[in-house]
């Protein structure tokens, strides 16, 4: 699938468009339309009903330890400037990016790749051909060999068919594996050399409150959802007496001033996340890790996510984040990512008692195996946590301890993204629908993230099918998203439907007017079969499901 085509049916259909574009746009913010904001509402939805208020927690779970109870929050996105100095955000939560001198832009480090590639080239002054070796660099990820070539072609002055004669070596790197940048062609550069060493950069907005605006009212427009969670563990233990196992899910946007947001909604600088953070018993914690990485990991694939192009990735030790005692992540082959490489869906982290400890005791380190306090140069904790008590008592094992937190993280724009890029189909196989279409395009989505479930429309605009198919139509949307559709040859109007990824047509015809039925149509298999209109709502719910 060529992600052009997506993108486009997103725009020209209403699901996705570029934010502030009648301005030229704002890069790394994303509007969703009219059917985009049904389709992201149904994954958070699924996501909400699935994980938290479907859940019964008097039924063991499949694959779960024991019972748990699951509650809900809203917390706020502006919060105590403190909070991210403790959980790490302040001093650790930043990318390394490098300059362009030449072309002004700003890269992040690790996502500058390229190639080593020796020619002849030409001095700038006309002067005999040398040789010379070059990193040569792009910022497409796509068809990042062929861009690869035409940055090369361009720089060593050479048409298409010459190409054979420069000597490329090695495989495709990313710059921060170089050990000096001095011979790197920038991703918008003519000239190689331009790159500024890397230099940090913290990825959380800024913002004041109040009206002063000095330094001390500075805040942070949060970057995660997660610590909002745990600065309010104590509130929901005490509130609403859940026992140890439980988990707090919330859903809200994130901000990240990411340095090169791209490949469409997969790196936005304004998300929304859709997280857990399961507490449990120390000695527990290796089984919940293990329960929740797989449970997160079939939500996936029971919302119809193809196997073959979902995967389960243990990071190795090395890649751990400060915190994590094991991380696993679920993964997607997005069709914008090089083939062969997938790209972060959720994180399902063992965070140990990093995050409470720290809200209570202050910034955390870790020495050795343990987590001490991180100390400032006058020997003083670094940044000081909130010495509030977050222990939990436990009354039947009588002890007292700091629970272990599991916690399954996901972004609710990139499972948008990745139910879209699965759900688009186009289809050759001539049928007998398919007289004036060689090919139809269709959005397979899931009955349940199905932005409409169903379109009504009238044959035609006569004989009194206009008004059967109205009245149909408004007992139908009072259940579930429907629209009506009379216009054009009915052919057309099942195209617009399956475009949009509507999973069924209701066609009030000729015989509706006899026998009171209607054809139904389903949308992945063409099929067509006649059901009456009074037994309509049933045969719809049954066949959506949930
Ligand atoms: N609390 C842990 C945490 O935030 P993360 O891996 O940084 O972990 C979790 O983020 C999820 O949030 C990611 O797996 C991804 O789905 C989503 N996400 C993170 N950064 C994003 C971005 N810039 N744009 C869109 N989604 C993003």
């Amino acid at each position: 699938m060529q992600m052009e085509e997506l993108v486009a049916l997103c725009r020209r259909r209403g699901f996705l468009f570029q934010s502030s574009e009648i301005y030229g746009g704002l890069n790394g913010f994303w509007d969703y339309g009219p059917l985009g904001v049904l389709l992201k509402r149904n994954v958070k939805d699924a996501w909400w009903h699935d994980m938290l208020v479907g859940h019964n927690e008097q039924k063991l779970q499949p694959g779960a330890p024991s019972l748990y109870e699951m509650a809900g929050l809203d917390s706020t996105i502006i919060m105590h400037p403190q909070i991210w100095k403790c959980s790490g955000h302040y001093d650790l939560f930043h990318d390394f990016m490098v300059d362009c001198r030449e072309s002004k832009k700003r890269y992040r480090y690790d996502h500058v790749k390229g190639r080593w590639v020796t020619g002849l080239k030409h001095g700038e002054g006309g002067e005999p051909a040398a040789e010379t070796r070059v990193f040569v660099t792009t910022m497409d990820t796509e068809n990042t060999e062929d861009a690869l070539k035409e940055r090369a072609a361009h720089f060593f002055g050479l048409r298409k068919k010459d190409l054979d004669s420069l000597v490329w070596e090695g495989p495709l790197t990313d710059i921060s594996a170089l050990d000096d940048l001095s011979r790197v062609l920038g991703p918008d550069a003519k000239h190689p050399g331009t790159l500024t060493e890397p230099r940090e950069f913290n990825l959380m907005f800024k913002t004041t409150i109040g009206a002063l605006g000095g330094e001390d009212d500075a805040a942070f427009l949060r970057p995660e959802t997660a610590q909002g969670i745990f600065v309010n563990f104590k509130n929901v233990c005490d509130s609403t007496r859940v026992k140890i196992p439980f988990g707090i899910a919330q859903i809200g946007k994130s901000f990240r001033n990411e340095i090169t947001p791209r490949n469409f909604t997969f790196r936005s600088r304004e998300f929304e996340q859709m997280e857990i953070e399961f507490f449990c018993y120390p000695g527990e914690s290796a089984d919940w890790y293990r329960y929740w990485r797989d449970r997160r990991f079939k939500w996936y694939t029971d919302l119809g996510l193809a196997s073959e192009k979902l995967r389960l990735r243990e990071h190795e030790q090395a890649e751990l984040a400060h915190y994590s005692k094991g991380t696993a992540d679920i993964e997607y082959a997005f069709p914008f990512l090089p083939e062969g490489d997938f790209g972060e869906l959720e994180g399902v982290a063992h965070r140990g008692d990093f995050d409470l400890r720290s809200h209570m005791e202050g910034k955390l380190v870790r020495e050795g195996d343990r987590l001490v306090l991180e100390k400032g140069p006058d020997g003083q904790p670094k940044h000081r946590g909130s010495g509030k008590d977050l222990t939990y008592y436990d009354d039947q094992r009588k002890e007292r301890f700091v629970p272990h937190v599991i916690e399954p993280s996901s972004g609710a724009d990139r499972a948008t993204l990745a139910f879209l890029c699965e759900a688009y189909h186009v289809d050759s196989v001539p049928t007998a629908e398919k007289k004036e279409d060689a090919q139809r395009t269709y959005l397979k989505f899931h009955p349940r993230l199905a932005p409409v479930k169903a379109a009504v429309f009238p044959l035609v605009k006569k004989d009194g099918m206009p008004e059967i198919a109205a009245e149909i139509y408004g007992e139908l949307k009072e259940k579930m998203s429907v629209q009506y559709d009379e216009k054009g040859a009915v052919g057309r109007r099942y195209r617009r439907q399956d475009e949009i990824g509507t999973p069924f047509c209701v066609t009030v015809d000729g015989q509706t007017l006899q026998d009171g039925t209607v054809t139904l149509r389903d949308r992945d298999t063409l099929q067509q079969w006649r059901v009456k209109k009074d037994e309509l709502m049933g045969e719809l719910t049954d066949r959506l499901g949930k």
